[in-house]
């Protein structure tokens, strides 16, 4: 099947860079090509445009401009934030203990995981419930004296839930303790207010909100102290080294200045549309479960288990018939492991091992859901009597 008659259900993995998006980055590839840093009036433009981008997402965030730090994605911003903040915590009180949740992205589980093998870090993780969710009283309890950092992620990539972030944030200022979230899936879709919720460290990536990929951000608030992860030159802020990426950083700011017009209207019409597509794969595929909070979650982010199903089959039939969707499984051809995140809700393996998430956004219509249901319980069918 051609890729244009193919039906996109993955947005939480990518989106397409808007055209708006694309417009105002194009000049800055030929046209307004300078470096920077340099004196001259090359460099002078492309310095304006960093600096217009970096005041665009600071006040979107409502925090100053010297506190927005330009990265190459959001896996790059979760390491300055979880490296940078403990390496350098460690330097200053002798705290090395680092807190997490076990339902993180791996841009913050393998990060803390590498410090605590190679680095002598202690590693410790937060519980959670049934749906992914943090309890804040939970982390107070859990924050030691020498607790460096905590890191909860805002909105899970997997099952959509939504933490308690405004509360847990709270609760790690009081204590003293840095507090950074991975707020790459909830840029996209929630209002985030820096000058209310207390974050320390917030990482986002462009591509997950329709701008370009390899380009990312983290929010540094004032007084939060990072060792550089790139050392060189003095860039932004001289918390990460390397000429800025001018186009995609300009096209960063322009598709978050976008995605936060119109985020009530938006996100009322996905939820109608997600909606009706839980609705329909609940009521039309046995041994199925739903994932995650059912009203504390992303409103483009439906996500299911369905028991004694092989995922990856199951996304193989699913492209087959027209439809791209994931899965939460890290599955490896031959070395087949449920996700951490399944896992840490409670699933058996059995179930964790046939999940499905299904993203939607802008193109989406009630059409393409009519059409996804029309198939999905065949095929779900199908990839049972295949089993093995
Ligand atoms: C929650 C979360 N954190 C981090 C990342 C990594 O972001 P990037 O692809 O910009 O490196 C992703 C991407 O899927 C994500 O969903």
């Amino acid at each position: 099947m051609d890729i244009e008659h193919k039906i996109y259900l993955d947005y939480a993995a990518s989106t397409p860079l808007d055209e708006r998006v694309l417009e105002v980055m194009l000049p800055y590839f030929n046209e307004i090509f300078g470096n920077p840093s340099s004196i001259h009036s090359y460099g002078q433009r492309a310095e304006a445009a960093v600096e217009g981008a970096r005041e665009t997402v600071a006040s979107i965030f409502n925090v100053a401009p010297e506190e927005v730090i330009f990265t190459s994605c959001g896996t790059e911003s979760d390491n300055l934030a979880i490296r940078g903040a403990a390496f350098s915590k460690r330097e200053a009180t002798g705290a090395n203990r680092i807190l997490i949740s076990p339902v993180e992205h791996h841009a913050v589980l393998e990060t803390a995981h590498q410090l605590s093998k190679h680095f002598g870090f202690i590693l410790e993780f937060l519980s959670v419930d049934e749906f992914g969710r943090i309890d804040p009283e939970e982390v107070k309890a859990s924050i030691k004296k020498d607790t460096a950092i905590v890191s909860v992620i805002h909105a899970n990539n997997e099952i959509g839930t939504i933490n308690p972030i405004g509360d847990i944030a709270t609760v790690c200022r009081e204590r003293g303790v840095l507090f950074h979230t991975d707020a790459v899936q909830a840029a996209a879709h929630l209002a985030i207010n820096l000058e209310v919720t207390p974050v320390d460290l917030l990482a986002i990536g462009a591509h997950k909100f329709y701008g370009p990929k390899g380009v990312g951000c983290l929010v540094v608030r004032k007084g939060t102290r990072l060792l550089p992860v790139i050392t060189g030159g003095s860039h932004e802020y001289a918390l990460r080294a390397g000429t800025p990426n001018v186009p995609y950083i300009v096209g960063l700011a322009e598709a978050l200045k976008l995605t936060t017009q119109n985020l009530d209207t938006r996100s009322n019409s996905l939820r109608a549309l997600r909606d009706q597509l839980i609705d329909g794969v609940l009521a039309s595929v046995p041994r199925c479960r739903f994932t995650g909070h059912p009203r504390e979650r992303l409103p483009n982010h439906a996500s299911f288990v369905f028991e004694g199903v092989d995922a990856n089959l199951l996304l193989v039939m699913l492209d087959m018939a027209g439809f791209a969707c994931s899965s939460g499984s890290a599955c490896k051809v031959g070395a087949p492991k449920p996700s951490e995140v399944l896992i840490a809700i409670g699933l058996s393996k059995s179930w964790a091992m046939g999940s499905l998430r299904v993203t939607i956004g802008k193109d989406t219509t009630k059409e393409m859901i009519d059409r996804f249901l029309s198939v999905l319980p065949r095929l779900v069918e199908q990839v049972r009597k295949n089993k093995l």
